[in-house]
């Protein structure tokens, strides 16, 4: 795992950004694994920057995003359908049907699990996956467990991200289950790219890479992948070593 500690979240946003950029540019019809968060905003207003000023295309690219909640369709503005369209696709040349969020509510949704990772399978893999942290850990989400989970499923909330998240539902209560690509998927990715700012998630950074590897923090897990790399702000790096 490679740790880069830049200034500030807009130097994240460049470089986090510019992997995508390169990847695409070098291949267009990559597969992007993408998350949600506040974190991942500055990224994306990068890239739509980039999108306006010529520099990358997304019209043939293809995305699987980590996570959704559960009992939340798309149109729901809480949704993290909603919030990929809102953040990035209404404003790139990415085709609608290339577009792919867990259906949270799917009838079936074990189901959906099973559909989810054999469509992740069937194009090839993800190329580059973006990853935010939970306070606790989590990646998607990848609650702390006993055990690290394998590939899309079903999960209960912790109740830290609960109290996290609710913040965004002004209109409506916050789910208490989510679908999300389990480690076993998240690890499958070609390359990863993690980022992290500011001081709340510093305890979680610091598990994450000078703690065991542990599904107590899930993203602990990243420091057996073989292309991991980790962006962090001054405030997220302030507890380690
Ligand atoms: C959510 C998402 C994660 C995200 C995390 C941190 O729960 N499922 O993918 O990384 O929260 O979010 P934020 O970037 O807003 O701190």
């Amino acid at each position: 795992m490679r740790v880069v500690i830049l200034e500030n979240a807009s130097d994240i946003a460049v470089q986090a950004g510019n992997i995508f950029v390169e990847l695409l540019t070098d291949k267009p019809n990559a597969v992007l694994g993408l998350a949600t968060g506040a974190t991942p905003v500055p990224t994306y207003k990068y890239l739509i920057d980039c999108y306006k000023q010529g520099k990358v295309s997304f019209k043939d690219a293809v995305s699987f995003n980590l996570d959704e909640y559960v009992g939340l369709d798309r149109n729901n503005v809480n949704s993290y359908y909603y919030f990929m369209m809102e953040n990035l696709f209404n404003h790139v040349d990415m085709r609608k049907d290339k577009v792919h969020v867990p259906n949270g509510v799917a009838e079936n949704l074990e189901e959906e699990c099973a559909r989810y990772d054999a469509m992740i399978e069937e194009h090839g893999g993800i190329d580059v996956q973006l990853l935010g942290i939970g306070t606790n850990g989590h990646i998607g989400f990848n609650e702390p467990s006993d055990a690290f989970s394998d590939g899309t499923y079903i999960t209960d909330l912790a109740q830290s991200t609960i109290e996290s998240n609710k913040i965004y539902f002004t209109n409506g209560d916050m789910p208490t289950k989510a679908i999300t690509m389990g480690i076993g998927s998240i690890m499958k990715a070609k390359k990863i790219i993690l980022i992290a700012t500011g001081i709340s998630k510093a305890k979680a950074i610091k598990a994450m890479i000078e703690g065991e590897v542990t599904p107590a923090c899930p993203a602990s897990i990243l420091q057996k992948h073989d292309d991991a790399v980790i962006f962090l702000d001054k405030d997220a790096a302030s507890l380690l070593a």
